[in-house]
């Protein structure tokens, strides 16, 4: 039987989350160990999806499908393919709805996947376009930053909707905790859309600054600079926290880094929720990574300053 394969990683937004819907730069990096992989084949006539949240009929998927279910239809649109006796399945180990890319990594994995199975090769512009349709169910108008660095394997800087390499030489790790609460990226961009409607100026001064500290970071991860970017870190934080996004797990465990001697940390992703990122000294990763368990986090990561496992 013909098998489609395909596969996305998780990415971890260093600077300019939410910014960059306004065009903004940001900085994102690669996380190789957690991915999403989907497999696509027909089977029978009734089109179907397999994931650890639903399993059934494609028809009758749940709203958590949706975005999925997009990809999939969108990808076959495009190539021309036949929706009948299709099935889908994805799995992987990127939490959702924690800010890692989980919803642009299994719809990049998807549209891999089906378009493979049908022997059809996408250019990366039609790849990130069916994936940036996938998101829009997921999330509203995104900037297509998600949908760029679950694909590229390296750090980049992103900005209108294009990626270049940032190559970093940071002897330092970052460390990654999750909340264990879930974050509503729609809801986070909505909110931040308001506070723009509601008080343009003060607003649109935090984003500027916001984009600004991306840049300014990018030159500390060239040239090894880790007490600098964690100032940034944490002065992004608090801006993120005026900008709305921010929930009390996460100020929790950027202070618990911090205290527990990390340089600097902020929220990554959407927000309201979802993980915090520190930047951390290689041989303190282990004590930071402990003080955020003991401060409530229900997981850790530790990887290395281009995103690979510690
Ligand atoms: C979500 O991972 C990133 C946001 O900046 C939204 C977007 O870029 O579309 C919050």
């Amino acid at each position: 039987r013909a098998v489609g394969r395909g596969s996305a990683h998780a990415k971890l937004i260093l600077f300019g989350e939410h910014v960059v819907v306004y065009g903004k730069p940001a900085v994102a990096l690669p996380l190789r160990a957690m991915r999403m992989r989907a497999t696509a084949w027909r089977e029978g006539t009734e089109p179907r999806f397999e994931s650890d949240h639903y399993t059934g009929p494609l028809a009758a998927a749940p709203e958590i499908v949706e975005a999925p279910r997009t990809a999939i239809e969108e990808t076959l649109k495009a190539i021309g393919g036949e929706l009948e006796g299709l099935t889908v399945a994805v799995r992987g180990n990127i939490p959702l709805g924690r800010g890692l890319g989980s919803s642009a990594a299994a719809a990049g994995a998807i549209v891999d996947a089906v378009s493979r199975l049908h022997n059809v090769t996408l250019s990366g512009g039609e790849h990130f376009a069916l994936v940036q349709l996938a998101e829009q169910v997921a999330h509203g108008k995104p900037s297509g930053l998600d949908a760029l660095a679950t694909t590229i394997p390296s750090p980049i800087r992103f900005q209108n909707a294009s990626a270049v390499p940032v190559p970093v030489a940071l002897d330092a790790c970052f460390v990654i905790a999750d909340t264990g609460v879930h974050g509503s990226t729609r809801q986070a961009v909505d909110d931040v859309r308001t506070s723009l409607e509601r008080d343009h100026d003060a607003t649109m001064t935090i984003i500027d600054t916001l984009g600004e500290l991306s840049d300014l970071a990018i030159t500390d991860l060239e040239t090894n600079a880790p007490r600098s970017l964690g100032v940034r870190m944490s002065d992004a934080h608090e801006l993120l926290s005026r900008l709305g996004v921010s929930h009390p797990a996460l100020d929790d465990l950027v202070a618990a880094a911090v205290g527990a001697g990390a340089f600097g940390a902020k929220l990554t992703g959407g927000g309201l929720g979802g993980c915090i990122v520190a930047v951390v000294e290689r041989g303190n990763a282990a004590a930071v990574a402990a003080a955020l368990q003991g401060a409530g986090a229900i997981q850790t990561w530790s990887i290395t300053s281009t995103g690979t496992p510690l």
